[in-house]
């Protein structure tokens, strides 16, 4: 019943950051066969799971397909793994795509006419669909049908197919960007937040024997602290610490082959990298500390303005480095801390970070 058909493929960016979420080739294929297929092996968001389970047997039970589900949260923490166990739990099949790929309407109809009843159309990135593909979307959301226009001007006319039951995964790292009729028709909205140490440390030790690799706890407790709060770094940084562990070593994971590893990989113990530093550093250099907003940070850092906000700081703001205010970012007295930077006393600049810094 599982049939996986993945028809996009402006799925791969090119990642620089050893510790950046986009999505690699070879994460692609590590995340294939890592990848947790039921609720149970799925480590982590407790709460997210749990209300997942509920809504699935509920759904079971009354022999219907579930509703229509957004997944949102930061790249990398298991939005297409989720749908993929989703679709297994169900019993049912899953379509995979993502908003960019959806060119015009009629991709998304072909999509849409080619559903069997209860399968599941997976669209990633669905806050990058465009607003005529959008448009085809509400009525086969809502009344499960499709819309037909042929015909221009007042000779156009329209009829409708009608589609089966099925349930729309949509997932999009930046929820606050879908408009309101579309984040209105999903039934259930899950948040995914970032990932305790704790967790991503089971998540690399079970990657760990997938992959026949000898990591004990410590090793897994190393690659954990640095990975963000992301299974994608976790499991990407396992595989580099491998390489270092079999060149350099006797191939076991410890806690010293990894933070040996990790450190040549320029990923310092919390697993902050070169932006990271180079953000913290020039709030405070640049703004003593902050306020600074977003556009002037990206453009000083020669970085998207989207690459802070999404990737960079829900990290460092996780990690209590980093607070967002009305009148921008500012880094709190950890930041300092951490960069082996004095504090300042009395800042005039630093009366609306007051919070942040004490
Ligand atoms: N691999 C990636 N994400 C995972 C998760 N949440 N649980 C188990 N393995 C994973």
């Amino acid at each position: 019943m599982f049939e996986q058909i993945n028809d996009f493929d402006s799925d791969f960016e090119m990642d620089s950051r050893l510790v950046g979420p986009a999505l690699t080739e070879e994460d692609a294929e590590n995340e294939n066969s890592l990848r947790p297929k039921t609720l149970d092996e799925y480590i982590g968001q407790k709460q997210a799971k749990e209300n997942l389970s509920i809504y699935m047997q509920a759904a079971k039970g009354r022999g219907e397909s579930l509703d229509h589900l957004l997944l949102y949260g930061p790249p990398g923490l298991g939005k297409t793994t989720l749908a993929q166990i989703v679709a297994h739990e169900m019993g049912v099949n899953i379509r995979i795509t993502s908003g960019p790929a959806i060119e015009k309407p009629g991709d998304l109809a072909a999509l849409l006419t080619n559903l069997a009843p209860g399968d599941i159309l997976f669209i990633d990135e669905i806050h990058r669909m465009s607003r005529s593909v959008e448009e085809v979307l509400y009525p086969a959301l809502e009344d499960f049908a499709l819309d037909i226009i042929i015909g221009k001007g007042p000779s156009a006319r329209s009829f409708r197919i009608n589609l089966p039951r099925f349930t729309l995964v949509g997932a999009t790292t930046r929820a606050g960007q879908l408009t309101s009729p579309l984040r209105d028709r999903f039934g259930v909205l899950l948040k995914l937040e970032l990932y305790e140490v704790e967790d991503i440390e089971k998540i690399v030790r079970r990657s760990a024997a997938i992959l026949g690799v000898d990591c004990d706890e410590a090793g897994a407790h190393e690659i954990a602290k640095r990975s963000r709060g992301t299974p994608r770094v976790a499991n990407r940084l396992l595989k580099r610490v491998r390489d270092f562990a079999q060149v350099l070593g006797d191939g076991r994971i410890t806690a010293q082959t990894a933070a040996d590893a990790l450190a040549r990989m320029d990923i310092d113990p919390l697993g902050l990298d070169n932006i990271d530093r180079r953000l913290m550093t020039a709030i405070i250099r640049n703004y003593g500390g902050g306020p600074v907003g977003l556009e002037t940070l990206a453009a000083m850092l020669g970085e998207e303005a989207v690459t802070l906000e999404d990737v960079c700081e829900p990290y460092l703001m996780q990690i209590g480095f980093l607070t967002r205010t009305p009148r921008g970012r500012c880094v709190t007295r950890a930041a300092y801390e951490h960069l082996g930077m004095p504090v300042p006393q009395d800042n005039a600049r630093q009366e609306d970070c007051q919070q942040s810094l004490f």
